[in-house]
């Protein structure tokens, strides 16, 4: 079997053109958009996340605000920056963007944005009211995954789905968002025996686990939907997932490529929940 390929640059540009629309009519009633993200210290990668994400606000018509903050910068100076864009009435999303220099409490950080402007996600309340199946932020990079299988026609119900990894930004909430779809869900990690075993069994494989090439061919089930969350650098420097794309590809029945698979739906997910955030402030 050759897999269909998931193409995620295509469903994130026809979310981005809805997301857009919304934005238009929300400005006819007076209202814009606005995210603020915080940068702290001088991470290359974090730089370029950050400004893709005010670049994406920029073409759907949200505003941004770009917080920048020095390496070392106070615990107590950040919360307060926080707490002021909390009280922000045209700040409806505020994202920290991770990681944080260590001296500041990670934690502290997340639990410390207004869950109502949380449109990372991360908030204890928002992962609290996800599991309970209540109106919740959800996270972006789950999110994504969801919207990329209900795009691409595949049913969830009664499948068996096999999540590896168990971050908490993806492997533990992806898991939690198929199961409210009434997925059979099965976390695998670095301390499962026998992984093959399990992964073998899965209708959609998700893996999120980080490592260059995990995902063999025989570790796939024939036709399964091979999910691939990795953002790794092979030897020569290139951008790769987690899953063995070329013999993976052989034998599944639908694939995501890295590039283009899963990456573009994460700030378009983001740019959702801003939307999302906007339009419930003048909602309640
Ligand atoms: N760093 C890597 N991914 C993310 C993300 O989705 N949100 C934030 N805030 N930081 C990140």
């Amino acid at each position: 079997m050759t897999a269909e390929i998931i193409n995620g640059k295509e469903i994130a540009a026809k979310k981005r053109l809805e997301i857009a629309e919304e934005v238009e009519k929300l400005k006819s009633k007076g209202v814009t958009p606005g995210l603020a993200v915080i940068l702290v210290g001088n991470n290359d990668a974090s730089r370029t996340y950050v400004k893709n994400k005010q670049k994406a606000c920029e073409e759907l018509g949200m505003n941004s605000l770009l917080i920048k903050m020095s390496e070392d910068v106070s615990e107590e100076e950040l919360l307060s920056k926080i707490e002021e864009l909390n009280g922000d009435p045209s700040i409806h999303g505020i994202l920290v963007q991770l990681p944080i220099p260590k001296h500041i409490d990670e934690k502290r950080v997340i639990e410390s944005i207004s869950p109502l402007k949380d449109v990372d996600g991360f908030h204890p309340i928002n992962i609290g009211r996800m599991m309970t199946g209540q109106n919740a932020f959800l996270p972006c990079t789950p999110y994504g995954i969801l919207v990329l299988l209900e795009e691409s026609g595949i049913s969830i119900e009664g499948k068996h789905v096999v999540v590896v990894g168990r971050s908490n930004i993806v492997g533990k909430p992806v898991g939690q968002l198929l199961l409210n779809k009434n997925a059979t869900v099965t976390y695998c990690h670095s301390k499962t025996k026998d992984l093959t075993k399990h992964t073998t069994q899965a209708d959609i494989l998700i893996a999120a686990v980080g490592i260059a090439n995990f995902i063999k061919a025989e570790q796939v089930k024939e036709g399964a939907v091979v999910i691939d969350v990795g953002m790794n650098r092979n030897e020569e420097g290139k951008l790769c997932g987690d899953v063995a794309f070329n013999e993976v590809s052989e034998k599944a029945g639908y694939i995501t490529p890295v590039p283009k698979g899963v990456g573009p739906m994460t700030i378009t997910m983001l740019m959702y929940n801003t939307l999302k955030s906007a339009s419930e402030s003048i909602s309640d």
